[in-house]
């Protein structure tokens, strides 16, 4: 409703203007070009003084300006000269410098200072651990120096470093090194240069006492790479697989894009303090060491997987993101969901192909769905932010592969690589859009995109309902399709949604023709002939499209399926649905005893058959036992009530661990009998031996701590040892303090092992896992300063359900307290934080009062940064 407004006070309130919200239509083309950045770093670990020489020339494309706008970020001029001379006719605009510019091209010389040590935002120019490094995506580079810090504009890059030689012996930055050598005092220094044309956020520097695991790659046209893993010196013995992912990656970037590398060297560097995964500059990726170091007793498979998975991702964005790179941040996308397609796509070359796609869905349902359904639901082309880093997200990320993964499965593997050719042929040295995407995709791939196009501008993951019926010989699937309103978006238009359908004969189990549908209406149904009686339906196999099915289907049907889908991700499915269909039952209250009986003895009917299934592979079988998440639960349900589905899933565990109790033995000692290798086979007998105990942990506590205890000291692996100590953490047995300690002392000093000793405690089931979480906070090795230490702690908590989500709302209110404890050193990892607090109004009364209760705490709290601020009042919206 609108009040009625009269002239005056129209003029009394004008409308309210938001300089902080930066809007996608608003880009303008900047209005100089800087083809040239010259930078100087006299090297200090307290200061450090930037020396910046830019080559400006007027932008044709752009409105004249008599003035140039140089971002900056706590930062302050120490000298400014224009084509040579010391000038005085800057201003300030905020945090940015404004130097009147009159002719066409000039050139500017900026000198700032820097203080790494004292950086704790980890953005720009930092310290971690007596070295020095920099992370300048999305806007880091303008704490380094006043630059116009957008990434449409373009620069070659050369680099010069000096500094104490014993401090820092190694000193890298983009490109090709050109040259080095000694200087005064016990100094040296280095040139390095990048012919390629970059924007800012790619820019990279190091300088540190590391060690290099080197080697050397030919590409495809028989160049020789250089390659170097830099790291501390004792953790040498951890970057092989690194170095075999990365051969590996850049082999398959040749094989399957195209795509081959482009300098001389290419360096990696892992630091321990470090906001994200990893960063793509060009040539000098920087790695936090989780995605680098690992060796079996220090990494589980997991982590073995993830560092390959890692380590893929930033070298493939050397096309995808660095050669053709984003006209502005709202087209984020652009390069972070193809990235990650491709990184997904290797992942599934590399290992199991299956295993990986359902491990990738887990992903997306887990991270992204509740996005996408909650208060910070954005499309993955967002249309407005305030503070970009909030929007390194699931949905840019991962909905953002989901997208480009439909363009592929509509178009084939071989037309969506004429596009994808199309795409980097046509936009290599460009700052490009979506938009640029989509229509080389048009173009290279021959699909037609016109209303696929709304996958990039509307959120909400659509909800698709399908039902099939039969008549004669025909079987019909009706499908209809609802995208959810989102904020800002209340009305939405309906999208093409790929289904990839088959169906199944139920007597003889035999599987009719694959076929892809693509439902683009509200409502369209599809005739099948040749069936005499109402087959099984198997529909968004290989999870097609990013999207909920939503269908009334009769338990045997999926028990059917479970057994019988020849599509490993759709007999996942039909495992799941099974489970989830029972346990929202359950937990809403719709079940009597004997549904409730029949309901489990069909659950464990089916899982008992995956136990069983000598043509299942482990990690496959490891798969299909994994019970649904609490969240994805919760997301089933218009209002969730957290306590009654951990207590309900629980329940569900402890009867399957109880009813199928000698299948999981047996599946135990088989699995307990094979040897180490790093191989598919031993090490799915790893994960579905820590399975196996988990359901026995629900259903025998004691003779669970006895195995996992035994697991534990046999273990000769970080995967055995670390699964056992999970399991040991979550139940009320010495063996658990013993272990704990054991773990601790044997791994002090190892960093990432020591994070996964916090992690473990507090993602445990131990029903005492906050006031575990309290103590661990005063431990010394706790710190605040550290980001992976404190996900260790705390986003485990906050991922942990019956923790978060205690009923008296400590854990609301111990995030609450971090979050505000955080925000000042730390404000990118604080604003991390926020999001699972923001889910109340999707929680049962009692506890979303709690939450947002502590949400209004934040808020009221003064001096919260852009990204923190942003985050909560969103959430309140
Ligand atoms: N661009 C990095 C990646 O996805 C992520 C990142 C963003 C790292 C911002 C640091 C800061 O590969
Ligand atoms: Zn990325």
């Amino acid at each position: 409703m609108d009040i009625a407004r009269t002239p005056d006070m129209a003029d009394a309130a004008p409308e309210p203007h938001d300089p902080v919200t930066i809007r996608r239509e608003d880009y303008q083309p900047f209005g100089w070009l800087v083809p040239e950045v010259a930078l100087d770093f006299d090297l200090g670990l307290e200061t450090t003084r930037v020396t910046a020489r830019l080559t400006l020339a007027r932008n044709a494309k752009a409105p004249r300006a008599e003035a140039i706008r140089l971002n900056g970020d706590e930062l302050e001029p120490v000298s400014v000269k224009r084509d040579g001379e010391v000038v005085n006719d800057w201003h300030r605009d905020g945090a940015d410098l404004i130097v009147p510019l009159s002719g066409d091209a000039h050139a500017l010389e900026i000198v700032t200072e820097v203080a790494p040590a004292k950086n704790t935002k980890l953005m720009g120019l930092y310290a971690s651990s007596g070295m020095l490094c920099t992370q300048c995506e999305a806007e880091g580079f303008r704490r380094i120096t006043f630059f116009p810090d957008r990434p449409d504009v373009l620069s070659t890059y050369r680099v010069r470093m000096s500094g104490d030689k014993a401090t820092f012996p190694v000193l890298l930055s983009n490109g090709n090194p050109e040259a080095s050598g000694e200087g005064d005092n016990g100094t040296h220094w280095a040139e390095w240069h990048d012919p390629w044309p970059k924007p800012s956020y790619l820019f990279a520097l190091v300088a540190g006492d590391l060690v290099a695991n080197s080697s050397s790659f030919t590409t495809m046209s028989g160049r020789e790479v250089a390659l170097n893993i830099y790291v501390r010196e004792g953790d040498l013995p951890r970057t092989g697989h690194a170095m075999d992912s990365l051969k590996a990656s850049m082999r398959w970037d040749e094989e399957t894009f195209g795509r081959e590398y482009d300098l001389d060297v290419f360096n990696i560097v892992a630091v321990s303090d470090f906001n994200m995964g990893a960063m793509e500059n060009k040539g000098l990726n920087v790695f936090n060491t989780k995605y680098v170091l690992a060796d079996p007793e220090t990494a589980t498979d997991a982590d073995f997987d993830a560092v390959a998975g890692v380590i893929a991702h930033e070298y493939f964005h050397n096309w995808s993101g660095n050669r053709v790179t984003c006209r502005d941040w709202f087209q984020l996308s652009l390069k972070e969901g193809f990235t990650v397609l491709r990184d997904q796509l290797f992942s599934q070359y590399m290992g199991s192909d299956a295993v990986k796609r359902i491990e990738d869905v887990r992903v997306l349902r887990a991270a992204q769905f509740p996005e996408d359904s909650g208060p910070l639901a954005h499309p993955i082309r967002p249309d407005s932010y305030r503070e970009i880093s909030n929007f390194y997200t699931a949905t840019v990320y991962n909905k953002g592969a989901e997208v480009i993964r439909m363009m592929r499965t509509m178009a084939g593997e071989e037309a969506f690589r004429k596009g994808s050719d199309l795409y980097f042929d046509r936009h290599d040295g460009e700052a490009a859009t979506c938009e640029d995407f989509v229509r080389a995709m048009e173009d290279g791939a021959g699909l037609d995109l016109k209303q696929f196009r709304l996958w990039y501008s509307q959120a909400g993951t659509p909800k698709v309902r399908a039902q099939l019926t039969h008549e004669g010989n025909t079987a019909t699937l009706h499908l209809s399709q609802i995208v959810p309103p989102t904020p800002g978006q209340p009305e939405k238009q309906p999208m093409p949604i790929p289904l990839k359908v088959a169906l199944f004969d139920r007597a003889s189990g035999e599987r009719g023709e694959e076929h892809l549908l693509v439902l683009d209406k509200e409502e369209a149904s599809f005739a099948f002939a040749g069936f005499a009686a109402l087959p099984a339906l198997s529909i968004n196999r290989g999870f097609s499209a990013p999207v909920s099915i939503e269908r009334e289907v009769a338990r045997e049907e999926l028990v059917f399926l479970a057994a019988h889908d020849d599509d490993p991700f759709a007999r996942y499915e039909a495992m799941q649905d099974l489970i989830v269909g029972h346990l929202v039952d359950a937990i809403e209250g719709r079940l009597d005893e004997a549904q409730r009986a029949a309901g489990r003895a069909d659950i464990a009917g089916a899982l008992g058959a995956v136990l069983r299934d000598a043509a299942l592979d482990d990690l496959m079988r490891g798969e299909l036992l994994v019970l649904p998440g609490e969240g994805y639960l919760a997301e089933q349900q218009t209002v969730a009530d957290p306590g009654k589905i951990h207590a309900e899933r629980r329940a569900l565990r402890a009867y399957l661990g109880a009813q199928l109790a000698s299948d999981f033995t047996a599946l135990y000692e088989r699995a307990a009998k094979v040897p180490f290798a790093l191989d598919a086979e031993a090490s799915g007998a790893r994960k579905i031996k820590t399975q196996a105990l988990v359901y026995l942990a629900a259903s025998d506590p004691a003779r669970a701590a006895e195995l996992a205890a035994q697991q534990y000291d046999m273990a000769d692996n970080m995967t055995d040892r670390q699964g056992a100590l999970m399991v040991l953490a979550g139940l009320d047995s010495p063996e658990r303090t013993h272990k704990l300690l054991d773990f601790y002392n044997r791994y002090q000093g190892n960093a990432l092992v020591i994070d996964k000793w916090f992690a473990l405690q507090a993602g445990s089931l131990h029903p005492n896992v906050l006031e575990h979480v309290r103590a661990l906070a005063k431990h010394p090795d706790f710190t605040l300063s550290n980001p992976n230490r404190v996900r260790s702690l705390y986003m485990a908590m906050a991922v942990n359900p019956q923790a978060f989500h205690a009923a008296d709302g400590a854990g609301y209110a111990m995030i609450a307290d971090l979050i505000l404890a955080l925000d000042p050193i730390n404000p990118q990892t604080a604003a991390r934080f926020v999001p699972p607090l923001g889910r109340w109004r999707r929680i049962e009364p009692l506890r979303a009062e709690q939450m947002r209760a502590q949400l209004e705490r934040i808020a009221a709290a003064g001096n919260l940064s852009r990204d923190t601020q942003e985050q909560v009042a969103r959430s309140l919206g």
